[in-house]
């Protein structure tokens, strides 16, 4: 949720946005600015690309930077990149001279879809993930579709991990479509996409203005990440490779299981979902050992006593969130992974 936003396949309508504003600065990152920079004839702060650097040093250098350009408090701040950009910049806008206005334009699809959506901002702290944020909207959210061309294909696909997500816990009609756009590929450049795109950021805005503190039915965007966060804290363990999204794939479809295993779920239903993830492209083999998952469940910042908040889904487009023990989950988890390696 922002305030606005808009989709185009270009940036020009970017500057009408910025039209009237009298100190506007672009947040960017070293990548971005090689290959979209020249899109944006405003002073550049320039920052290094990566999770390691969504840290205090950048914020600090960062606020820095807008201190030596002079920057009042009717500065305007527009982070360019990934979740990363938006996330830093998003929160020193929120706090640069007890907060400054700031837009984003998301440049992964990641960010498009799910991170400049929703007003969380943060940045990491002693290796965990968003422990210093704030609760904070930009003036707007610029998406130009164009920027996904030069996304590596990885990415794209991780992107729309989220897309699916959104679609899975609220919107059959779309999840169906989704199918039928991504099966060959996904063409950023279709007319179907950007509907697409445009419903899954309108379904999260949706959820988000109803519960932006997330005590009830925002815990449904959640679907997939329970189980999804786990397999990359496994990964970071052993020092694979895996993008959040891909992780969130692996998340949904164990959690696509559970939900039927706990009679929530039909088995055509269950079918159905399992098929499109994989007909899509998601990779959705797991290799790690059902005790290390469950320990980095345990481990996870929204955990209960004796269990987590866990989302179900009762129909494709249809989600609920129940409190579900560690034990069922451990169970749900071994079934899985047992029927995966039969396959
Ligand atoms: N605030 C939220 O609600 C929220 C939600 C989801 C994720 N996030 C955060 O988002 C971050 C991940 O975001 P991300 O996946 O966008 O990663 P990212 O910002 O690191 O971008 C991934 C990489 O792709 C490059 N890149 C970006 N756009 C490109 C383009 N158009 N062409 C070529 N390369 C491009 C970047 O330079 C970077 O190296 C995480 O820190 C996560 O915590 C936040
Ligand atoms: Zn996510």
């Amino acid at each position: 949720m922002s305030k606005s936003f808009h989709i185009y396949d270009s940036f020009d309508q970017l500057f009408p946005l910025l039209e009237g504003k009298k100190e506007v600065m672009v947040l960017i990152d070293h990548g971005i600015k090689e290959l979209y920079g020249h899109h944006f004839p405003y002073p550049q702060i320039v920052v290094e690309s990566g999770e390691q650097h969504k840290n205090l040093a950048n914020v600090e250098k960062i606020a820095n930077a807008l201190l030596e350009m002079e920057c009042s408090r009717n500065a305007f701040l527009v982070c360019v990149g990934g979740g990363i950009l938006t996330d830093i910049g998003g929160f020193v806008a929120s706090i640069y001279k007890r907060g400054i206005k700031c837009g984003y334009v998301p440049t992964t699809l990641l960010a498009q879809v799910d991170a400049s959506t929703g007003g969380k901002t943060g940045v990491n702290l002693a290796g965990l993930k968003n422990i210093l944020g704030t609760f904070s909207l930009p003036e707007f959210t610029y998406i130009s579709t164009s920027t996904l061309k030069t996304l590596p294909p990885r990415e794209l696909l991780a992107g729309a991990a989220e897309m699916i997500k959104a679609f899975a816990i609220k919107d059959k009609e779309s999840f169906a479509k989704a199918e039928r756009c991504f099966r060959n590929g996904i063409d950023t450049s279709s007319p179907q996409f950007r509907e697409l795109l445009a419903t899954a950021i309108e379904i999260k805005a949706g959820v988000v203005e109803r519960d932006f503190r997330e005590s009830g039915e925002r815990k449904l965007l959640n679907f997939g990440h329970t189980i999804g966060h786990a397999i990359e804290k496994c990964a970071s363990a052993c020092g694979d490779s895996i993008l959040h999204g891909e992780a969130v794939a692996k998340g949904m479809y164990f959690a696509a299981h559970i939900s039927h295993q706990r009679g929530l779920l039909s088995e055509e239903e269950l079918k159905s979902f399992c098929s499109t993830l994989s007909t899509i492209g998601f990779d959705l083999g797991t290799t790690y050992p059902v005790e290390n998952l469950i320990e980095a469940i345990k481990n996870d910042k929204k955990r209960g006593e004796n269990g987590v908040d866990f989302v179900f889904l009762k129909e494709i487009g249809i989600s609920c969130v129940e409190m579900t023990s560690f034990d069922e989950l451990a169970k749900g988890i071994a079934n899985v992974l047992h029927q995966y390696n039969r396959l």
